[in-house]
């Protein structure tokens, strides 16, 4: 326990440093650690005042999430924070690097605080489907009045300093080493000058119109959520005597600790960090200084951005001078937007360096050249040879959606320097990119492809080699049972209503008008003299559409019609979808919103499983990934796999068997979740660190 927690006595000052290393989290033996060492001090007629503060990057940067849904062992954070606030003994906290959650907690359950500059805090459980369980719903709102509690509490912000000093969360902002303002700021106490009281005897004013507003907005904002919910309800008992709020408190965290939804989002705090552990991560990545980009259109110019705006160096070149130019517009349009969103100093904007080129030749100093030219393989092809002959030894990847990596390698010299970097749209906003490994790609040449990432802002998950690699792939497969649907007779505006009811922000549909209907088109006629006869086609009403010119949006008129106040579905589709059903003998069958949500979701973890057993995605945990920080899967339900560990495998198996009935062709059970049903087995087992 020692190891965790170290007291030590300087004249009349009890010192207690946290040592729990990376972020001082508050596991089983911190927390143990720190009520032996409060007894200790507290015990100690030498020690007149007591400081906490923490070793290493924090002071806590909360509960222990790992921790959370397995078993452990008290003492627990709130009676921690209750022997804190009853400590016979004056104690200071000292803030520094991160004060969240149950780190915040503790601190305000100490009689002063003060914070180093540069320190985060905040109340984040809600962004992990919780609330702040250790007496934070009670003791901010006696700190910072009921609106500013409920503001942090509710949106889980973070704050610095600063702002945490103007809402009287801290007492005094300083700088300096933790251990060195400890000493000060006991001393300060000592001498009167840093005043000390316990929170909890704070009398507090009811603000009920605070929490009837919040409660009303929240219920518009966050409707699919139910963590936040349970927040306003634990600030509401805050006028209560405290045991009374804490009480309401622990019930209210416990309800949210058996949410579905806490094991959903806490899977996608986890992700985020779980896809850089690969197996390339020993690699040293090579420097980069100076980004090529090639294609000046929707994906380069983004692209650009997303350099420019980490820093880099960029040299854009592209074959079309007007499209360099409106590919420099856009640019110049995003940059500014930064500038006004306050993400980027004017300063900063008039020093970064851009250079655009119409030939190749320009990309001769580049380390590294992304291409976003048209999504063609022989177009590429040449390319990809042209950036070789201007910068040879540099790295190259390719941001194509679909195309086989390892083909358009065939006519490289050093197949070892390149890779693929799927950006998403808008690329300097969206945070995810595939780094694509292909058959010849160096390891360290994956490393560098994360490394950029990171430097970008960015979520890097690795991908091998498919059509359409862990996203589009799978995003393919769930398209095509909304096509089919739409085929068998359910309204298109019902299959996006019932998604949207999942939580993704759109539906297939609507998102098919806003991306443009030609896209798929494209595809569909490309893979046509491939297309499996003896299948249902579900491209046919969509190609009906776009014969007839619309597109989506673009021209006004697609799945809905975009000419009136709002979309509203094109009344053309029920003539063309009774031609293709009699055409292909289909009898109508519309499937209700449950039925609907159920057969996206399996069309999803079908492929999704597919893509894990060969290997295409690392883990599971890579794909779930993918479609939180990618497609908009909705956060709180962590990923499509998870999801299939929540629903179970022989569930999944007995869907897609019933599905089969209609369309075997489509509908296959892959022969990892077959396994798994029998075996009882879990995706989650399969997240091991590669
Ligand atoms: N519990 C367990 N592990 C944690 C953790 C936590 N609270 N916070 C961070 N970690 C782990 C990360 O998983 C990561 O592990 P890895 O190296 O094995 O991948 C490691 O610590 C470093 O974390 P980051 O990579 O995120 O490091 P950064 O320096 O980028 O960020 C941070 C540090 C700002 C502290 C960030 O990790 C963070 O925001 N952590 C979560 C904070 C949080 O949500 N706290 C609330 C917890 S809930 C709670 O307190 C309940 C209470 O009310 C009862
Ligand atoms: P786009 O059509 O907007 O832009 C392509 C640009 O490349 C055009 O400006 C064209 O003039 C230029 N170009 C073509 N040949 C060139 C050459 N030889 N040298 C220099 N420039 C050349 O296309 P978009 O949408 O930007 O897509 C580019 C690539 O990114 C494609 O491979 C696409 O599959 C991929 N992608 C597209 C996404 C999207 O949402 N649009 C998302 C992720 C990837």
């Amino acid at each position: 326990m020692a190891e965790f927690v170290r007291t030590g006595v300087e004249g009349r000052i009890g010192l207690i440093a946290l040592d729990n290393p990376p972020v001082n989290a508050a596991g089983a033996a911190l927390r143990a650690g720190l009520v032996a060492a409060l007894d200790r001090l507290a015990a100690d007629p030498a020690v007149e005042v007591i400081a906490l503060y923490g070793e290493g990057r924090s002071f806590i940067a909360g509960a222990d999430i790992r921790e959370f849904g397995r078993p452990s062992a008290g003492p627990w954070l709130p009676e921690i924070c209750n022997r804190l606030e009853s400590c016979e003994k004056p104690v200071v906290a000292v803030l520094h690097g991160a004060a969240l959650g149950g780190g915040l907690e503790v601190a305000i359950a100490a009689h002063a605080r003060v914070a180093v500059a540069g320190v985060t805090l905040g109340f984040p459980e809600v962004t992990l489907g919780i609330l702040p369980g250790a007496g934070g719903t009670q003791r901010a709102p006696r700190l910072i009045g009921v609106a500013a509690a409920l503001d942090l509490i509710t949106t889980g912000r973070r704050i610095g300093a600063e702002e945490a000093l103007a809402l009287g969360l801290v007492d005094q902002v300083t700088q300096g080493d933790p251990r060195a303002v400890a000493l000060a700021a006991a001393g300060q106490v000592l001498a009167g000058r840093l005043p000390t009281r316990r929170t909890g005897d704070i009398h507090i004013t009811p603000d009920p119109e605070a929490i009837e507003k919040t409660a009303e907005a929240l219920k518009h904002s966050q409707p699919h959520l139910f963590s936040p919910h349970r927040c306003v309800e634990a600030v509401a008992t805050a006028a209560l005597p405290l045991p009374e709020g804490l009480a309401e408190e622990r019930r209210l965290f416990r309800l949210c600790m058996d949410s579905p939804q806490r094991a959903g989002l806490i899977h996608a705090f986890f992700a985020e960090r779980a896809v850089a552990k690969i197996r390339e991560a020993t690699a040293t990545p090579r420097p980069v200084g100076q980004i090529g980009v090639v294609g000046a259109g929707t994906m380069g110019s983004g692209i650009a951005t997303a350099c420019l705006l980490a820093g880099y160096p960029v040299v854009l070149v592209e074959k079309s001078p007007e499209a360099l130019a409106r590919g420099s517009a856009a640019i110049a349009r995003n940059l500014d937007g930064a500038v006004s969103r306050g993400k980027l100093r004017p300063e900063a904007r008039a020093a970064l360096s851009l250079d655009t080129a119409t030939a190749a030749a320009a990309l001769s100093g580049c380390d590294l050249v992304i291409e976003a030219v048209f999504e063609d393989m022989s177009v590429k092809q040449a390319v990809l040879s042209e950036i070789e002959l201007a910068c040879p030894g540099a790295l190259i990847a390719t941001n194509t959606s679909y195309l086989d990596l390892n083909e358009m390698a065939q006519g490289l010299d050093a197949p070892e320097n390149f890779l693929g970097l799927h950006f998403f749209s808008p690329a300097h906003v969206m945070r995810l990119v595939e780094v694509v490994v292909a058959a010849e790609t160096q390891p360290e040449v994956v490393a560098t492809g994360f490394a950029l990432a990171r430097r970008l802002g960015k979520i890097a998950v690795r991908a091998g080699v498919c059509d359409g690699f862990i996203g589009n792939r799978i995003m393919s497969a769930y398209r095509k049972a909304a096509d089919l649907m739409a085929l068998d007779g359910t309204p298109i505006a019902a299959i996006d209503a019932a998604v949207r009811g999942y939580g993704f922000a759109m539906g297939p549909f609507e998102m098919g008008d806003l991306a443009g209907l030609d896209i798929g088109w494209a595809a569909r006629k490309r893979q046509a003299a491939t297309r499996d006869p003896a299948a249902r086609y579900h491209g046919a009403l969509a190609d009906r559409l776009c014969e007839a010119g619309w597109f989506g949006r673009k021209t006004g008129r697609g799945w809905y019609d975009h000419s009136g106040d709002g979309p509203v579905p094109n009344p053309e589709i029920p003539r063309l979808l009774r031609e293709i059903q009699a055409a292909e003998g289909i009898t109508p069958r519309p499937l209700d919103a449950p039925d609907i949500v159920a057969r996206y979701e399996t069309a999803m973890i079908m492929e999704a499983a597919r893509v894990v057993e060969e290997g295409i995605a690392l883990r599971p945990i890579d794909v779930d990934a993918v479609f939180l920080f990618g497609y908009g899967f909705p956060r709180w339900k962590g990923g499509p796999l998870h999801q299939a560990d929540a629903i179970g495998a022989a569930e999944i198996c007995a869907r897609i068997e019933r599905h089969a009935l209609d369309n075997p062709r489509f509908w296959q059970v892959p022969d990892i979740l077959r396994r798994m049903a029998r075996a009882g087995g879990r995706f989650a087992d399969l997240n091991r660190e590669d």
